[in-house]
């Protein structure tokens, strides 16, 4: 299966190279973002990609920046291929919104630890793992070398943001959470957390970066979660996670993936992005160019007038 490990090319500026993407300055001066295949577990990149990864990624994101519009407007200008977004540069607001509805991840590691507050919201004593909050919360994190939980009162004093617009970005988390779990909750996944980033543009709030992907979310399937609370697992990586930690040898997970652990994986990935939009990842083959994903990249970009012919 062709799959996109690494976008280089020496007719882009690189921007960024992230765990999984890669985003370039298109010659307009605009951001390109290419989503790879790349899967990250436990803080390190696998050297197997997973198949469709990237464009299942890139296209829930598109597909929830879409549905989203009415909430608040954000930064795609458009889809030049399956694994790449257009997107408009914004002045980045270097705060991550995380918003949470179950106990889970870092903060229940914390709260079996003791801790009761969380980026200055306090939970109550007696939870249980995996327990869903009375209602939705947002605990933001700053954007640095290694995110710090934080106040909204010290996000302000440090200067990271004013209090006015934290207000606008806590209301627009919190009304983007709550309409992508009632639709999600329709097709049985649970909207365990997310996180949000915000940036200006001409001085207006737009959402940025991502949105309700499997990489800035966690999913339950609903049925695992009736089942058993507390046994409920990441509907895309766990499956990676639990093989990894199943073949680790003297204390180091496997680099790889075996090709039926990645076509397992992608088979989950294909599945999420089907129940949550509704219809199967266009995967076409039925061109030469279809089955390299690379090459039908750059023939897209080429079309966009971002490339020329390589
Ligand atoms: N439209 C945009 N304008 C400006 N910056 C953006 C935009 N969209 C995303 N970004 C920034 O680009 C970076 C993308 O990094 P990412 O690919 O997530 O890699 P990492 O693994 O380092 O998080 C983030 O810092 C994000 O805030
Ligand atoms: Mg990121």
């Amino acid at each position: 299966m062709n799959t996109l490990n690494h976008f280089d090319t020496p007719q882009l500026e690189l921007l960024h190279r992230g765990k999984v993407r890669d985003s370039y300055r298109a010659p307009s001066g605009e951001r390109l973002i290419v989503v790879t295949d790349r899967l990250s577990a436990f803080d390190s990149v696998l050297e197997t990609p997973v198949a469709h990864k990237g464009a299942v990624l890139n296209g829930l994101a598109a597909f929830w920046f879409d549905k989203t519009r009415h909430i608040i407007p954000n930064h795609v200008i458009s889809l030049l291929d399956p694994n790449v977004t257009l997107a408009k540069e914004a002045e980045p607001i270097r705060v991550e919104m995380v918003v949470r509805n179950y106990l889970t991840g870092s903060m229940w590691r914390g709260y079996q630890q003791g801790q009761r507050t969380f980026s200055g919201v306090t939970v109550p004593d007696g939870l249980t793992k995996h327990q869903q909050f009375a209602e939705p919360i947002v605990t933001p994190t700053t954007k640095e070398e290694s995110d710090r939980e934080i106040t909204p009162e010290n996000l302000v004093a440090e200067g990271w943001v004013t209090a006015e617009l934290y207000e606008q970005m806590r209301v627009k988390a919190l009304e983007l959470f709550n309409f992508a779990s009632a639709w999600m909750a329709e097709r049985g996944i649970i909207l365990v957390d997310t996180k949000y980033e915000f940036g200006l543009l001409n001085g207006e709030l737009i959402l940025i970066d991502e949105i309700h992907t499997p990489d800035s979310s966690r999913f339950w399937s609903a049925e695992d979660y009736a089942r058993n609370p507390e046994t409920a697992e990441q509907m895309d990586k766990e499956y990676v996670r639990q093989w990894l930690i199943a073949h680790k040898q003297d204390g180091q997970y496997p680099r790889a993936l075996t090709p039926e652990v990645s076509a397992e994986a992608t088979r989950r990935y294909l599945d999420i992005y089907e129940r949550i939009t509704g219809a199967p990842l266009p995967t076409g083959t039925d061109t030469a160019a279809d089955g390299d994903v690379r090459a039908r990249l750059v023939n897209n970009l080429v079309q966009a007038g971002i490339m020329k012919d390589a």
